[in-house]
């Protein structure tokens, strides 16, 4: 039985939500192993609406165990509202079915100061972040300065941890010309939250390793995507994490074996939100039926998504350096009604001819995507459940893309329903 990792493999927002509570169905555990509450994943049970950022997509379905890894950054005040929010909704959230890494990095209110303080100051690079704080906290848990979710638990040692974090964020506020942290009231803000986050806090790799052992399937969801990886993505506009699926085994605790098959979500169209390049990005009429279409909207920020053509070059990039054994194709119905359609293959730039996004290229500039044309379908994709149901032109689309990106379709997702899925493969099967 093969445990299963669940990437997006473009920008995020690949319609993560519906396939990873599709997957989470069929596992025991789920588990989160980067980012933190910048992601937003959608879920539909049974008509009810779940808006998650940091829990695990299995939080919502009873029986199952949902498992916060070290590798996230946990803001403990997102966190406890979050869990408030889903049992507004009658969901049951207790240390029985929410396990946090006790290793896991903090993100603190001051992360999120810093976050938003960079990216509306006029200096510097401006990355368009979600404005969580999740940078600041990567960087001070590299710096070795972090505070972690064990410094909860142990509340008289929290004052000397808060000074020592505050060295360097003082000095760096005094630069940017900010207020100097106010270290009692964040020993205090933190001491008021302990209490409630304690009772999660476990040795996630144990609680994991016990499940391995007991048989359990264990399904690590990934939050953003592929290009927005800290080493892979299209540096610097990225998120500060590892989001390809190497990353679920450190961002949990577990070996390189812990993943026997890697499903990569991607969108039949491209779409980004924050700044960076975009070689396919559609800024005319097209572009704005695609984000109509498709409710391109962000569910954490609500910001408008940059919508464009498929990209296969960095599709298939991105599916190489995450190791994804098979895709799941999201959104075909968006392509509806489009009399042709592109398909990104490639890029000219400054005169050479690329088959691959190299790495360092800027904001667009000199960057002209190679298309090919593609004939589009009047019919109706949504809801199809087989092959047979789809046009012809539209079998012929994704059987083309799958060719481009050299990785075989597993799935093909057909509407936001749960059952509306061609299936070509149960990732979880061997
Ligand atoms: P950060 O993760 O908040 O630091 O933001 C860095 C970049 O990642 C920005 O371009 C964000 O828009 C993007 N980003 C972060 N989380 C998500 C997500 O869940 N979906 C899509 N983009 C995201």
């Amino acid at each position: 039985m093969a445990d299963v990792a669940v990437i997006g493999a473009q920008w995020g927002d690949e319609g993560n939500g519906k396939i990873v509570d599709w997957l989470s169905a069929r596992a025991d555990v789920v588990v989160r192993f980067q980012g933190g509450h910048n992601a937003g994943h959608t879920l539909v049970i049974d008509g009810a609406v779940y808006k998650l950022s940091l829990l695990p997509s299995g939080v919502v379905r009873g029986g199952k165990l949902s498992v916060i890894g070290s590798g996230v950054v946990v803001d403990p005040f997102a966190l406890i509202a979050e869990i408030a929010r889903v049992e507004s909704q009658g969901v049951k959230v207790t240390p029985d079915n929410l396990a946090v890494a006790e290793n896991a990095t903090l993100i603190l209110p001051l992360h999120q100061e810093l976050d938003q303080m960079r990216e509306t100051s006029n200096s510097g690079v401006r990355i368009g972040t979600t404005k969580r704080g999740i940078g600041p906290a990567y960087e001070d848990r590299a710096g070795r300065r972090a505070l972690r979710v064990v410094d909860l638990l142990k509340p008289e040692e929290l004052p000397a941890k808060v000074e020592n974090i505050l060295v360097h964020h003082n000095a760096l506020r005094r630069g940017f010309g900010l207020a100097e942290a106010d270290a009692g009231a964040l020993v205090a803000a933190l001491r008021e939250i302990a209490p409630k986050v304690a009772p999660f806090a476990k040795p996630v790799w144990r609680v994991l390793d016990e499940a391995r052992k007991a048989g359990k399937r264990i399904l690590f969801e990934g939050a953003q995507g592929v290009l927005l990886d800290v080493d892979h993505g299209t540096y610097p506009y990225v998120t500060s994490s590892n989001t390809v699926a190497g990353h679920a085994a450190t961002g949990s605790g577990l070996g390189p074996r812990a993943v026997g098959y890697v499903l990569g979500i991607v969108k039949a169209y491209t779409t980004r939100v924050g700044e960076g390049p975009f070689p396919t990005e559609l800024t005319d009429a097209i572009g704005e039926r695609l984000g109509e279409r498709g409710h391109e909207f962000g569910v954490v920020t609500g910001r408008k998504r940059r919508c464009g053509w498929f990209d296969a070059a960095l599709v298939r990039q991105s599916l190489k350096v995450a190791g994804v054994d098979g895709i799941a194709l999201t959104k075909l119905d968006v392509l509806d009604g489009f009399e042709e359609l592109k398909v990104g293959v490639g890029y000219r730039i400054d005169g050479e001819v690329y088959d691959y996004l190299p790495a360092g290229v800027g904001l667009g500039a000199g960057i002209e995507p190679v298309y090919e044309t593609m004939e589009g379908w009047s019919g109706s994709t949504a809801r199809a459940r087989s092959w047979a149901e789809l046009p012809a032109e539209a079998v012929k689309y994704v059987r083309r893309l799958e060719e481009l990106i050299e990785t075989p379709v597993a799935l093909v997702s057909t509407s936001p329903e749960r059952e509306d899925v061609i299936l070509m493969k149960d990732p979880f099967q061997d």
